[in-house]
């Protein structure tokens, strides 16, 4: 398997990679954001119309702008960190599939016809997103703490009410910043192979 990333390279994305809360007085800037989404804008989606949206808070007032919608525990971590990611997705992500699925676009009529395929693909394909966010930004040297306390309504009204984001829904939260590695606490285990997959 000549092909295979370094046991480093897998360390630092995977087995030594932590959930931050406590983070270092050291910015992010937004040269590096923008190589952020060039690395995740590429991993694959359905029909490869790339639902999800991301807002980066990365100023006192956008963040402030979120405190009242964050659970009582993701408050100060989240006001200390230097960047906080909104994982959204566009509800209306099939209006660019002549652009994204030129090969297709017919496509955009399957979720046009039924907002349920729309919406739980939107959903899918946006947390996937979600994800390769936290592998590219751990790519980059960024450390992450994903979040769900929050309310996603009051997100909703407060950052998707302008016209070129209606539509726009939140799904998760994600700070970004360089984690203060004596402030973790002990990790979790995973469960093990044998309990969680079946070889068919
Ligand atoms: C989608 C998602 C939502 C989470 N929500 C919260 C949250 O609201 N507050 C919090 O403190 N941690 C939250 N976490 C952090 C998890 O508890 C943490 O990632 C998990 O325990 C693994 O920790 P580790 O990466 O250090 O091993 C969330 C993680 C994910 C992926």
């Amino acid at each position: 398997m000549s092909n295979r990333l370094s046991d480093d390279a897998l360390d630092r994305i995977f087995r030594e990679a932590r959930t931050h809360n406590a983070w270092l007085e050291e910015s992010v800037s937004d040269e590096v954001l923008r190589e952020l989404y060039e690395l995740v804008k590429w991993g694959p989606t359905s029909a490869n119309l790339s639902p999800a949206r991301l807002v980066f808070l990365r100023t006192k007032a956008a963040k402030e702008r979120l405190r009242p919608a964050l659970m009582e525990g993701n408050v100060e971590k989240t006001m200390a960190a230097p960047v906080t990611a909104i994982v959204a997705h566009d509800e209306r992500f099939f209006d660019h599939a002549s652009r994204l699925f030129p090969h297709y676009p017919a496509i955009r009529e399957m979720f046009a016809s039924s907002p349920k395929v729309a919406e739980e693909t939107a959903l899918r394909n946006g947390t996937l997103q979600g994800a390769y966010l936290i592998v590219a930004a751990r790519s980059l040297g960024l450390d992450c703490g994903p979040m769900s306390g929050f309310d996603n309504a009051k997100v909703d009204a407060e950052f998707f009410g302008a016209s070129d984001r209606k539509g726009w829904r939140s799904n998760f939260l994600v700070n970004l910043g360089y984690g203060d590695p004596a402030k973790l606490y002990p990790r979790g285990p995973r469960l093990p192979f044998d309990e969680v997959c079946r070889l068919l």
